[in-house]
């Protein structure tokens, strides 16, 4: 590395739309509620420095519901099932601040919507990720399911004799070739098929960028929670084009040996990133490149 280090920032790189609301819901809610506890329910993000900072103003993480009582909580971004919602909803003087992105919000009402209708509702996405398990909780439980490949899309309903009526969505950071291909899968039913494309190209975009960068830069730093499932996929897609790529939590985690004979270093960071460990990092890039 020399004194001319290029570094280039992923434009896509840092806080989604939905992560930076939540965030900004969980900063502001000490000044409007002054004197009241506040509960995350879950971390508000997969990122621990944003966590700890949070912490520190008196929003504080609880993964146990009977821990609450009268004060505020937090939904986080990828939102709650619907029978927990109507639970703290049950918990007297408690004020529940709702961050659960628009996006998903609107992917739980389609799942509701569709069901009432009598639709089999399929959702693309992981069976165990939260995000999901507040979906199916809002369709009927006999008429909802969840897959992950074509190939669990069930016989019947290309054999069944009354035509079928389907409703196809997926969790919000599903690939969308993979989502393509299960709506191609499902096109030949008899019978009725309604496609709603509740993909968020947050997700997309980042990835697209990363081997785009990753393509052209000597070495690539990807910034985020060890936890995140986001950003650890940018990391794996950045070492498909660039084998000098590496997971960074923090400015502190860089190792000068990174860099030697490296003109170009690219930075991207996961959507649970907040811009300050962005910049700290180029800073502390900078010191590096200065001295050597
Ligand atoms: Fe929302 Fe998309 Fe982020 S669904 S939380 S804006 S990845």
């Amino acid at each position: 590395m020399g004194k001319n280090l290029t570094i280039i920032i992923a434009e896509t790189a840092g806080f989604c739309f939905g992560v930076k609301r939540a965030v900004n819901l969980a900063n502001r809610a000490p000044e409007r509620y002054p004197d009241q506890p506040i509960r995350t329910l879950g971390p508000i993000i997969h990122n621990p420095q944003v966590v700890e900072q949070l912490a520190a103003r008196g929003v504080i993480k609880t993964d146990d519901i009977a821990e609450l009582g009268p004060g505020v909580v937090i939904i986080r971004s990828h939102g709650i099932t619907r029978q927990l919602a109507a639970r703290l909803e049950k918990i007297p003087g408690l004020t529940i601040i709702n961050a659960t992105c628009p996006f998903v919000r609107r992917a739980q009402e389609i799942v509701a919507k569709m069901s009432e209708r009598g639709y089999e509702v399929i959702i693309i996405g992981e069976p165990d990720h939260p995000e999901v398990a507040g979906l199916i909780s809002y369709g009927e439980p006999e008429r909802t399911r969840v897959i992950t490949t074509a190939k669990e899309i069930p016989e019947r309903f290309f054999q069944q004799k009354k035509p079928a009526r389907i409703a196809l969505l997926a969790q919000t950071t599903q690939p969308q070739e993979l989502y393509n291909e299960i709506a191609g899968a499902l096109l030949p039913i008899k019978g009725e098929l309604r496609c709603f494309n509740t993909i968020c190209t947050a997700t997309s975009d980042r990835q697209s960028e990363v081997l785009e960068l990753a393509g052209r830069c000597d070495c690539m730093l990807i910034i985020g929670g060890r936890n995140s499932a986001n950003t650890n996929r940018l990391h794996q897609l950045s070492l498909t084009r660039q084998p000098r790529s590496y997971h960074i939590e923090t400015a502190r985690d860089l190792r000068p040996e990174w860099f030697a004979g490296v003109d170009t270093v690219g930075i991207s960071a996961g959507a649970s990133t907040p811009q300050w460990l962005i910049d700290e990092t180029v800073t502390a890039l900078q010191k590096l490149a200065s001295r050597s």
